[in-house]
C-alpha cells in the first residue's frame, strides 16, 4: 500500500473519490458532505491532499482545509474504500494528513467534526480532544460545507451552536505546554535526586 501527498498523477482518480464519498453516504445515511471531483482536484493541485493507492487502485483519501486566514486547519473528506477497511488503513492516512498538515500550518489550530466513532478514536490518538462548536472557526465558508449534510437544519435551528457532529480539536500550544510541563517535572525530579544524595553524602562524611 502507498500512502503519498496526493499530485497532479492523480487528478484520475477524483471521479472514484468523489463517487465512493456519495456512496459512503448513502450507506451511512447521515453525516457526510458531498464533494465534487472539481474540488477533489483542487486540494490535490495544492498539495493538501493525502491518497492512498494499492498498485492503481484507489484505496482512501483526506485533504487539509485552512479557515480564519490559517489560523485553524481541518482535516476533511476521509474515506476508505470499502474493499481496504478494517486494516489500520484510516489511521495510517490521517497520521499523514496530521502531520502535513502540522508541518505546512504550524501555529494552526487542527479540528474536526465528526458522528464517526472511528474518526474519534483515530482524532483521540492523534491529540485531539472533544469541545463545543464555539471553539472551532466561525468561518463562514467552513459551515457553508454543511450544507449537503442531511441534517444541516439542526444546525441551523440552534445557530451553528451545536449539531449531531462532535467537534474535535488539536491545540498546539496546549499541546506544546502539556510538553513544556513534562520536560520541567522530569527536570525536577532529576534535581531532586542529585539533591537527595549529595545530601546523604554530606550527611555520611
Ligand atoms: C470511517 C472509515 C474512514 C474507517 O476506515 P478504516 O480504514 O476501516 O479504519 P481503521 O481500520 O484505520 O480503524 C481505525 C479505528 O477505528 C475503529 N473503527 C473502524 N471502523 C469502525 C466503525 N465503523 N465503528 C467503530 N469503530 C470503527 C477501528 O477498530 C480502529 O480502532 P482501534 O485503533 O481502537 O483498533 C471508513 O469506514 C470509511 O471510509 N467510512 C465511510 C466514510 C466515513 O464515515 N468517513 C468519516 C467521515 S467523518
Amino acid at each position: 500500500m502507498k500512502i503519498v501527498i496526493a499530485d497532479k498523477s492523480h487528478f484520475i482518480y477524483a471521479e472514484t473519490i468523489s463517487d465512493t464519498i456519495d456512496q459512503a453516504a448513502q450507506v451511512r445515511g447521515t453525516g457526510i458532505a458531498k464533494r465534487t471531483p472539481e474540488y477533489i482536484i483542487t486540494k490535490i493541485e495544492n498539495g493538501n491532499a493525502v491518497i492512498a493507492l494499492e498498485g492503481n487502485k484507489f484505496a482512501g483519501f483526506c485533504y487539509i482545509e485552512a479557515w480564519s486566514h490559517g489560523k485553524f486547519v481541518a482535516n476533511s473528506g476521509l474515506i476508505v474504500h470499502p474493499d481496504f477497511r478494517n486494516i489500520g488503513l484510516a489511521k495510517q492516512i490521517k497520521k499523514k494528513i496530521f502531520e502535513h498538515s502540522r508541518t505546512k500550518f504550524p501555529n494552526a489550530k487542527v479540528f474536526s467534526i465528526t458522528t464517526g466513532l472511528a474518526v474519534m478514536k483515530l482524532n483521540s490518538d492523534l491529540g485531539y480532544h472533544p469541545v463545543t462548536f464555539s471553539e472551532l472557526t466561525d468561518d463562514q465558508t467552513f459551515w457553508k460545507g454543511c450544507q449537503t449534510c442531511k441534517n444541516y437544519d439542526v444546525l441551523q435551528r440552534t445557530n451553528q451552536s451545536m449539531c449531531l457532529c462532535t467537534g474535535m480539536l488539536f491545540d498546539p500550544i496546549s499541546d506544546k505546554n502539556k510538553e513544556n510541563k513534562k520536560v520541567k517535572e522530569k527536570a525536577f525530579k532529576r534535581l531532586k535526586s542529585i539533591k537527595q544524595t549529595l545530601f546523604l553524602k554530606n550527611k555520611k562524611s
